[in-house]
């Protein structure tokens, strides 16, 4: 009676462990798969249409795609919303070359992710995709205490209102004034300066040596999964021996 009750509880083990042994995945579903789409991550709030328009028409979408997917530095985009570029001087996006454009939305992409808290580290001007800043054609600074990010370009003085995306890689945050940036108010350029007069002397500012450090972290779920299914085997091991022994 009394083996009977051992061998009972013992083929009762052995099956749970191999049950158990046999169902190890029901590990939790991976990130979300694929390429990071720039253009789903602003469509998502409604109110960037002009941007991913401007985005879509110089190609930028592709650049950004690319980008992401081939360095590891990561980017960082600041979106104007629709209601930015309706306050613009009427006449000026339509002023702009194509080259001009694809020059306005490229001042809007930093080529390095940046968290808000990085902001109040970095050494202006910030470089942007536009091009050289430090020599006065396309200069971006920022200023930045707490949670507030001031963006100046020297045309424009605009604030950072909001995160839309950060994942590590890219982040997506809202500024409140498309940027303008200062070349095209220099050069023969067709649309008014509302600059003030002060001449801009040849920059001798310091090279712009804003690391940024991406820890990227690493999901060990494979480990752990696997660690379980050994731990698995070998209760299932244990059981089977202790069980012949009987
Ligand atoms: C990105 O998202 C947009 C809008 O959701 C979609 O139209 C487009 O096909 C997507 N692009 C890719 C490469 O998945
Ligand atoms: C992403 O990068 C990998 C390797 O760097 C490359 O093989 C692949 O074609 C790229 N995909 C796209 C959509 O650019
Ligand atoms: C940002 O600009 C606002 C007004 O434009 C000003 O009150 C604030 O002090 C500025 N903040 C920083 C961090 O520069
Ligand atoms: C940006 O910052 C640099 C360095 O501090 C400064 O020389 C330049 O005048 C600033 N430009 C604007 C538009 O604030
Ligand atoms: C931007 O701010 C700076 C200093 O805070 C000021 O001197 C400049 O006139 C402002 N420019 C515009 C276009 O508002």
């Amino acid at each position: 009676m009394k083996l009977f009750l051992v061998l009972a509880l013992c083929v009762q083990a052995l099956l749970v462990a191999q049950i158990s042994a046999q169902a190890p995945a029901s590990a939790p579903a991976p990130g979300p798969a694929g390429p990071t789409n720039i253009t789903a991550i602003l469509s998502k709030g409604g109110q960037f249409t002009m941007f991913i328009r401007l985005l879509g028409s110089t190609q930028e979408t592709d650049q950004i795609d690319q980008q992401l997917n081939n360095s590891d530095s990561g980017l960082t985009v600041f979106a104007p919303p629709d209601n930015s570029f309706s306050s613009l001087k009427s006449g000026l996006l339509n002023s702009l070359s194509d080259q001009q454009k694809v020059e306005l939305v490229q001042f809007h992409i930093l080529p390095d992710y940046m968290t808000l808290t990085q902001f109040q580290t970095v050494s202006n001007p910030l470089r942007t995709q536009a091009g050289n800043s430090n020599g006065g054609e396309y200069p971006l600074n920022v200023t930045s205490s707490g949670n507030q990010v001031n963006v100046t370009t020297g045309v424009v003085n605009t604030t950072v209102s909001g995160t839309i995306y950060t994942d590590g890689k890219l982040a997506v945050y809202q500024v409140d004034q498309v940027l303008l940036p200062l070349a095209f108010f220099r050069s023969p350029a067709p649309a008014p300066a509302p600059v003030s007069g002060k001449p801009k002397k040849a920059g001798d500012t310091s090279d712009d040596t804003d690391d940024t450090d991406n820890t990227a972290t690493d999901s060990s779920d494979g480990v752990t999964q696997l660690s379980k299914f050994g731990l698995n085997k070998v209760v299932f091991l244990v059981a089977l021996i202790y069980c012949m022994a009987l």
